[in-house]
């Protein structure tokens, strides 16, 4: 008796299991699917999805990988395209899937109230790519660890060489990393590109690890695992936020290279629909308020979208005027990309 009432109750809940179910995916098919290839921080991807699903009702599959990675997999895919949208990610590699033909034009409703580096990303791109957000390159360190160390603070790209930062400076590979290709493009136009490659060599020998991910030698230098990190001034804002480490954010005595962070809709989208409703909502004030709940200090395009006040001031940063144009073409970039694995990845 007993087992057959389980049994009965049993098969009940299986029911009543199966009917949400039916219904879930019912309602998943009549509100839409997306998916959404992230290129920002993990946390700050995953409030975006959760956000979005709340405002729209669209389920989202979301992946995470770095600028470099994601462009690849489009690549890989173009035959094929598995992602609607590309959101997030340094912008010369949306550049480069726009001119390789990887990504679609769309003029979204939202692209009046963007700052003119955002339209301009938008028009460099062929209406393929549009600018999300802004950040300066930079390095920092942790005070407490410089302070056991016993070495002056460095203030210049210069400074990294000297002979007491040797394996005490990380960043990452620029053909993974967006962040680290931005340096790359950065010293080839402050310095120009056979001394850039000679710095970039040196600097090597102080270097201790080439990480995947931009943003990961902010988090090691705030853990004294490395001295210096080399990454966006925002990534090195959000230890210090976050778990209170005493960051020092330096912005480079010689000037210094920026990102403008972009998104893309991937040609041929299982979901182009959706990809837009992403879009259009990705560029309103509050999706973009976003950000700063998440820890990440980006100054936003939306010329609405509050500037959290942990935000590096731009304004204040002496920053070179990145040829995007240039450093986001496929020549361009896949050119330096093979030099530097030849000159500084194969040592
Ligand atoms: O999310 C932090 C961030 O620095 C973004 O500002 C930037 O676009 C992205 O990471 C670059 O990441 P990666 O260097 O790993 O491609």
């Amino acid at each position: 008796m007993t087992r057959s009432f389980t049994a009965g109750r049993l098969s009940a809940v299986a029911a009543a299991m199966l009917i949400s179910a039916v219904l879930a995916a019912q309602e998943a098919r009549a509100e839409g699917n997306l998916t959404v290839y992230c290129s920002v921080q993990e946390e700050w991807c995953q409030l975006m999805v959760n956000e979005f699903q709340k405002a729209t009702g669209i389920a989202v599959a979301m992946t995470r990988k770095s600028s470099g990675e994601t462009f690849a997999q489009v690549k890989a895919e173009a035959a094929n395209p598995r992602g609607d949208i590309w959101w997030g990610g340094t912008g010369d590699p949306h550049l480069q899937a726009a001119e390789e033909g990887l990504t679609e034009a769309y003029e979204s409703p939202g692209m009046k109230d963007l700052n003119d580096w955002a339209v301009a990303q938008h028009k460099t791109g062929g209406g393929k790519t549009v600018g999300i957000y802004m950040g300066a390159l930079g390095f920092g360190y942790n005070e407490d660890v410089l302070k056991e160390r016993g070495v002056e603070a460095p203030k210049c790209w210069a400074d990294l060489l000297k002979p007491e930062f040797k394996g005490e400076v990380q960043i990452a590979n620029p053909n993974s990393s967006g962040t680290a290709y931005t340096f790359l493009a950065t010293m080839v136009q402050i310095l120009g590109e056979e001394e850039a490659f000679t710095y970039l060599k040196k600097l090597n020998d102080n270097v201790n690890q080439y990480t995947k991910s931009g943003a990961a030698p902010s988090q090691a230098a705030s853990r004294g695992e490395t001295l210096i990190g080399i990454t966006f001034q925002h990534d090195l804002v959000t230890p210090a936020v976050t778990a209170g480490v005493p960051m020092v954010v330096v912005s480079p005595c010689e000037g210094t290279g920026f990102e403008v962070g972009s998104m893309s809709i991937i040609k041929g989208a299982p979901n182009p629909d959706s990809a837009k409703k992403w879009y259009d909502w990705a560029l309103t004030p509050e999706a973009q308020a976003l950000g700063a709940q998440a820890a990440q200090f980006q100054v936003p395009s939306n010329k609405s979208a509050p500037i959290s006040e942990n935000s590096p001031k731009l304004s204040e940063i002496k920053l070179i005027d990145y040829d995007f144009a240039k450093f986001g073409s496929s020549s361009e970039r896949k050119r330096l990309l093979s030099r530097w694995d030849q000159e500084i990845g194969a040592q």
